[in-house]
């Protein structure tokens, strides 16, 4: 057996046992709602328009954002790359966040598919103002790629889960659009956003020319993503998914765990930004991690473990075999997420197994 076949293995037998997995909120298991929504599913073949939970599902994501209209598609990455795709030409630039999502975790698919480079620039806290966002957007010159989209991620994944305040979105967009520059929003997990600032996502999103959000982080559906936009931009999206294969066929099934997703568990969101900071609090605590607890304001907590002599990668190993998972953003930086699946009393625990490890 490989080392990495034995890994997973350990990894499997892990997860089969009581585990309190931090790793990400896509570890969530559809509820028993959304398991019978999905036996009892009325479907059709979509890629003709046929399938009414679908069809629901999209007209209820259009109506949450005030769009006018939505695309479900089966994954985040495929709703980023269908927008880039939609909102670039070939040799333009995109400007990012350099921990963003569509540069580190998206397989260079903006370059592949697009054509498109990024340019990124460090925002604090994954924060992109557009007054550092402007110094990076080329005065035209015949010789010169030009800026095709700006790219946002709100809430910031690898930064820890940071909100961007409204103005600072607003004026992005206000000043982008005044360019002739589109916006996209990342919003795998704008519903967490929206929870820390107090607002409807629809008023979160409102200025952006498109917006992905997942309906399988901390919503807990199984599979599922959904882009929404104009008309015209889902029209056009509707084409780009199928050229990368994701016309579904009967994809009623997973819509209904969708639809139980979209409509009703944002509103659980709270407990596991308060699992969250409880967690953050906890792990604050212990002398050797360096944490800022008041930064975390959603259900993503990233601490530095420089000073336990130990790197990300061996203290998850530590962590595991004691049953409790979480996953790193680089060697010192680990990341732990909350979500449905994780009660207080798990927090709990797995601060309490950090800091004896980190005091052993
Ligand atoms: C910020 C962000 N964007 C996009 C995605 C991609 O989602 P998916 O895993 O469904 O492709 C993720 C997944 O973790 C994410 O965190």
């Amino acid at each position: 057996m490989t080392k990495l076949s034995s890994q997973l293995l350990e990894v499997q037998q892990h997860t089969t046992k009581s585990v309190i997995d931090l790793r990400s909120d896509t570890v969530t298991r559809p509820t028993s709602a959304m398991r019978k929504a999905m036996a009892e599913a009325e479907v059709g073949d979509d890629v003709y328009g046929e399938d009414p939970t679908v069809n629901r599902l999209e007209a209820s994501a259009a109506r949450i954002f005030g769009r006018e209209a939505a695309l479900f598609v089966p994954t985040g990455t495929m709703g980023n790359q269908i927008a880039i795709k939609v909102h670039t030409r070939p040799g333009q630039e995109i400007i990012c966040e350099e921990r963003a999502h569509i540069l580190d975790w998206e397989m260079g698919m903006p370059a592949l598919f697009s054509g498109c480079i990024l340019r990124t620039l460090r925002g604090d806290d994954g924060i992109l103002t557009w007054a550092e966002i402007k110094r990076k957007i080329p005065a035209y010159s015949y010789a010169r790629a030009q800026t095709g989209l700006i790219e946002v991620e709100n809430t910031h994944n690898m930064a820890g889960g940071t909100v961007t305040p409204l103005e600072i979105m607003e004026e992005v967009c206000n000043a982008a659009h005044d360019r002739g520059i589109a916006v996209h929003l990342d919003g795998a997990r704008v519903f967490n956003a929206a929870v820390a600032l107090n607002l409807p996502v629809a008023d979160v999103t409102r200025k952006f020319d498109s917006v992905m959000f997942c309906l399988s982080k901390g919503l807990g559906a199984p599979v599922g993503s959904m882009l929404v936009g104009s008309r015209s931009f889902i029209d056009q999206a509707r084409s780009v998914r199928k050229a990368l294969g994701g016309g579904m066929r009967q994809a009623g099934i997973l819509a209904a765990a969708g639809l139980i997703a979209l409509e009703e568990m944002p509103k659980r969101l709270p407990e596991d930004h308060a699992n969250a900071r409880f967690l953050a609090d906890c792990l604050a605590r212990i002398p050797k991690l360096r944490i800022s607890p008041e930064k975390v304001k959603t259900n993503i907590v990233i601490f530095d473990v420089s000073e336990t002599g130990m790197t990300s990668e061996e203290l998850l190993l530590r962590l595991r075999s004691q049953n409790v998972m979480g996953s790193s953003v680089n060697q010192s930086v680990v990341r732990l997420l909350t979500h449905m699946d994780v009660t207080r009393p798990d927090c709990e625990q797995a601060a309490e197994i950090i800091r004896k490890l980190c005091e052993a």
